[in-house]
């Protein structure tokens, strides 16, 4: 097999099992680091070295084994997962050797694939590993989950939960340049000071110190809330639906909050304020936008060269680091897109 960089690559492919399902907020046990041996592609296939791994909030729920809108991730088989890196040898008339390529390579350092879904990255552009954040599927779900299920107008104002992760801090900038008062909700007073020093929030808070949603929201939102980003659920979901003005759009991007919950949790009854302050509330998953991808990607890109759309990265080192970095995630340990960084093939 011809390889470009050979005297870089490891002897070994290694791999992340799920090795069981978890019942709450996962483990480190619930995974298992295994070695095998670097697959040969075949006629139609391509071996990519992994740059980056993405860890996301979905991956938890592929952890259980019940189905939501994809299969559970099966046991004992490699985590699946975004991930970027560089085509090393290539059977496939679509990819040369030395592209860099965005797919789900899932949670290993060297993937085989019949390039079914998978992108190409151009560095040229910015860092690679923006096509796992602000250039890519967070960059996406934020873009199609802002302007068109939240359709915000210029002086609307717009919440945004989960505000300092990767979605939520593109989609509060990008209500920023639509002209909106954005108000943002995170877990630190890092993030806030992030979020609305550098990305321009009008204004934020903590919600593990300032516990009182309501009273907070309806200070920060003196006009009431007319587009609400709901990354996280829960409480303080119920807390942003009581001050949502009249015709006020509401898109349900996360449940986060709820994820990692044991027993079910049942809270405010929302359904009446939906009817009498005419709500709408949408559900959306950003592959339902697959086909306008090619819309959103460049005007991505093209607010991000003039300084207007910025991200940050959290950065954990080496695949066997994959699991610490997920439950960090979950936890709340990153700003911006948490990513594992795998290898500079
Ligand atoms: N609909 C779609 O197609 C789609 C696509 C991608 C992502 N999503 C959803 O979008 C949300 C954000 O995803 P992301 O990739 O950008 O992750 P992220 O926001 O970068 O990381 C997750 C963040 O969630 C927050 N969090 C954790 N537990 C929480 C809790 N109990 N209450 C409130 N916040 C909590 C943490 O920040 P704090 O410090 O602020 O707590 C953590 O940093 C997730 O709910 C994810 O499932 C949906």
């Amino acid at each position: 097999m011809l390889l470009r960089y050979p005297e870089k690559m490891a002897a070994t492919n290694k791999q992340l099992l799920l090795a069981a399902r978890p019942t709450g907020f996962p483990k480190p046990t619930d995974f298992r680091l295994v070695e095998s041996p670097i697959p040969e592609p075949v006629e139609g296939q391509l071996l990519v070295g992994i740059s980056y791994l993405s860890v996301d909030p979905y991956m938890r729920g592929r952890m259980n084994a019940t189905r939501s809108y994809a299969d559970p991730q099966k046991l004992d088989e490699v985590m699946g997962g975004g991930a970027v890196g560089r085509v090393l040898a290539s059977h496939h008339p679509s990819f040369a050797e030395g592209e860099y390529v965005v797919g789900m390579f899932g949670w290993q350092q060297y993937a085989l694939s019949d390039g079914a879904g998978v992108m190409k990255a151009d560095p040229q552009v910015a860092p690679i590993s923006t096509s796992l954040g602000v250039l890519g599927m967070p960059g996406l779900t934020a873009y199609f989950g802002l302007l068109d299920v939240c359709a915000p107008r210029a002086g609307d104002t717009v919440v945004v939960s989960g505000a300092a992760g990767a979605v939520g801090s593109t989609a509060g900038q990008i209500a920023k340049i639509h002209g909106c008062r954005v108000v943002g909700i995170a877990g630190s007073a890092d993030k806030i000071r992030w979020i609305t020093g550098e990305l321009g929030f009008d204004a934020a808070f903590n919600y593990k110190t300032e516990t009182r949603y309501f009273e907070k929201l309806k200070e920060l939102c003196p006009a009431g809330i007319d587009c609400y980003f709901d990354n996280v659920g829960g409480a303080m979901t119920d807390a942003v639906f009581s001050l949502m003005n009249p015709n006020g759009r509401v898109a349900i991007c996360g449940q986060i909050a709820l994820y990692n919950l044991e027993k079910p949790d049942s809270g405010a009854r929302l359904l009446p304020l939906v009817l009498v302050r005419t709500l709408t509330v949408k559900g959306f998953l950003v592959f339902q936008y697959a086909s306008r991808y090619g819309e959103a990607l460049p005007q991505l890109a093209k607010w991000h060269r003039k300084g207007r759309l910025k991200y940050r990265e959290t950065v954990a080192e080496g695949t066997e680091n994959a699991p610490s970095a997920f439950l960090g995630m979950l936890r709340g340990e990153n700003i911006g897109k948490q990513l594992v960084s795998i290898s500079n093939l």
